[in-house]
């Protein structure tokens, strides 16, 4: 198959269709080193931004866990403004790789945010996440163990899919942490810039920001 026709067959269609993590590991194996210019640039992708402003904004801290971390789009964009140490986890190994190549991680670990992380008990000052909890990929059962590995007061700045926000149970999960968290608060914002000449250029992501007690 040709790079071109390759690039056309990995679009946003493919990646929401998968299901499972074997499956996610398979497509992102051979979207990895296009993934950058042919998703992220050309889709003018923001989520990565947006989780970096809010991370500053909050004051957010290192260690960072960037949980679905990809090619690294989310701690580019945290480095850009202050050095922080950052940890990558992501199930896949292709991906990781890209992301390796960027020089911004402490450490990149491969995994499944669905399994059990490892991770000691509050390993970490703060858990980011962009494009991750989203369709096919990963659900409101993997923020047990995120809180499990985060330390007490750590910021967490998550987007999630904002139509799945309440129909995959996320606005429940979060409603169900209670007094493990405090300052939630949830915001709407485009996933998307101005350039995106995609189908989905106008879906729209929820942030949701907390701290663990
Ligand atoms: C759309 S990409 C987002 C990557 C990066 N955060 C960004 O914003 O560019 C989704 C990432 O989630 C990862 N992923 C999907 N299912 C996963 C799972 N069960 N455990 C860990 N990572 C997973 C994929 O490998 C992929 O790198």
């Amino acid at each position: 198959m040709t790079q071109e026709k390759e690039d056309e067959r990995l679009d946003l269609e493919a990646a929401y269709s998968v299901r499972t993590p074997a499956e996610n590991a398979a497509l992102y194996a051979s979207w990895a080193k296009t993934y950058d210019e042919s998703f992220a640039a050309a889709s003018d992708y923001v989520f990565p931004q947006q989780v970096a402003q809010v991370f500053h904004e909050q004051g957010g801290h290192g260690p960072v866990l960037d949980a679905g971390a990809g090619t690294g789009l989310v701690a580019e964009a945290i480095a850009a403004r202050k050095t922080c140490l950052i940890d990558a986890f992501d199930i896949s190994s292709a991906m990781l790789s890209v992301a390796r190549s960027k020089g911004v991680y402490r450490k990149l670990v491969q995994g499944d945010l669905t399994g059990k992380l490892p991770f000691a008990n509050g390993s970490y000052g703060s858990v980011v996440s962009a494009g991750t909890f989203t369709h096919g990929h990963v659900g409101p059962e993997a923020l047990g163990e995120l809180m499990r590995v985060a330390a007490s007061g750590a910021l967490f700045v998550l987007t999630i899919k904002a139509e799945l926000y309440e129909t995959r149970g996320f606005g429940a999960k979060f409603g169900g942490l209670g007094a493990q968290i405090y300052d939630f608060q949830t915001q709407e914002v485009p996933i998307y810039g101005a350039g995106a000449q995609i189908s989905h250029a106008l879906d729209a992501g929820v942030i949701a920001c907390f701290r663990k007690v």
